[in-house]
C-alpha cells in the first residue's frame, strides 16, 4: 500500500503519519503571555537538532480556526519558552494541560503544577519536571498551518537526583520519561531498550574483504 500526499485529505496525513512516527518526545511547554498569563501545554512535534548552537524544534499546529494556540501566540509574543520533559508521575497532569480550555485558563493552576522561577526567561519551569530547558525563540517559520519553532537553549535544568557530577551524567531511565505513540491516547515509557555498537569503518572494511 502507498499514498499519494497529494491526494488525502490532511486528517489523514495526519493519522497515517502520527501513527507511524513513533515514539515522539514531548515538550511540555510553558508560556507566559505579554500581559502576564500562564500557560502550560504537550507539544510531541519536537526535537533537539543541535548542539552548537543547542538548539530545539517545535511544531505548533492551528485552531480549527485558522488562529495560533495560546503557546504559539505568547512565544511570537515574548520569545521565551521552556521545555519541560514529562515523567511517568507528571503525565496524567500532561495530558490534562492539553485541554482546549480558554485562553484566559491558566492551565498551571487548573492542573494543579509547582512551578518554580526560570533565571534567563520570564515564563516559569514546572518544578517536578525531571529537565527542563529556557528557551529563546531563534526563529519561527510559518509552514501552512503549521508554526515551527526553533527554540535556542538558555539554561538546562535536571533535578539532582538525575544528575551525577562526578561521572557528568543523566540518569535517564531513572527519569521515567514517557513519549507519545499512536492513538489517541498513547503513550510509551522508555523501558525496553537494547544496544547496538556504532560501525567503525576501518574495523568493518578489514572484516569485510577478509
Ligand atoms: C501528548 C500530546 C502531544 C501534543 N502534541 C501537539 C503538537 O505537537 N502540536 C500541536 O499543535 N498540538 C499538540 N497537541 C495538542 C495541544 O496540546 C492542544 O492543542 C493544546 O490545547 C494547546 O494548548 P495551548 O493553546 O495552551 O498552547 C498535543 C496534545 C497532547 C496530549
Amino acid at each position: 500500500m502507498d499514498f499519494d500526499f497529494s491526494q488525502l485529505p490532511a486528517a489523514e496525513r495526519y493519522r497515517l503519519m502520527t501513527a507511524a512516527i513513533t515514539p515522539r518526545p514531548i515538550a511540555w511547554v510553558t508560556t507566559q503571555s505579554a500581559a502576564g498569563a500562564r500557560n502550560a501545554a504537550p507539544y510531541s512535534f519536537f526535537n533537539m537538532m543541535g548542539s552548537e548552537p543547542p538548539i530545539v524544534v517545535i511544531g505548533m499546529g492551528r485552531r480549527a480556526d485558522g488562529s495560533h494556540k495560546d503557546s504559539t501566540a505568547n512565544i511570537l509574543e515574548t520569545r521565551e519558552f521552556v521545555v519541560n520533559l514529562v515523567s511517568e508521575t507528571d503525565a496524567a497532569a500532561m495530558n490534562l494541560t492539553s485541554i482546549d480550555a480558554p485562553s484566559d485558563i491558566d492551565e498551571i493552576a487548573l492542573a494543579g503544577l509547582t512551578t518554580a522561577p526560570s533565571l534567563a526567561v520570564a515564563p516559569p519551569r514546572i518544578a517536578t519536571a525531571p529537565v527542563a530547558m529556557e528557551c529563546r525563540l531563534y526563529q519561527a517559520q510559518e509552514i501552512g498551518r503549521a508554526t515551527l519553532i526553533i527554540g535556542q537553549v538558555l539554561r538546562f535544568h535536571v533535578r539532582d537526583e538525575f544528575y551525577d557530577p562526578a561521572s557528568r551524567r543523566l540518569d535517564t531511565a531513572a527519569m521515567q520519561i514517557v513519549g507519545r505513540v499512536h492513538g489517541a491516547g498513547g503513550y510509551v515509557r522508555g523501558t525496553d531498550l537494547f544496544e547496538l555498537d556504532r560501525p567503525n569503518w576501518a574495523a568493518w572494511r578489514d572484516a569485510w574483504v577478509e
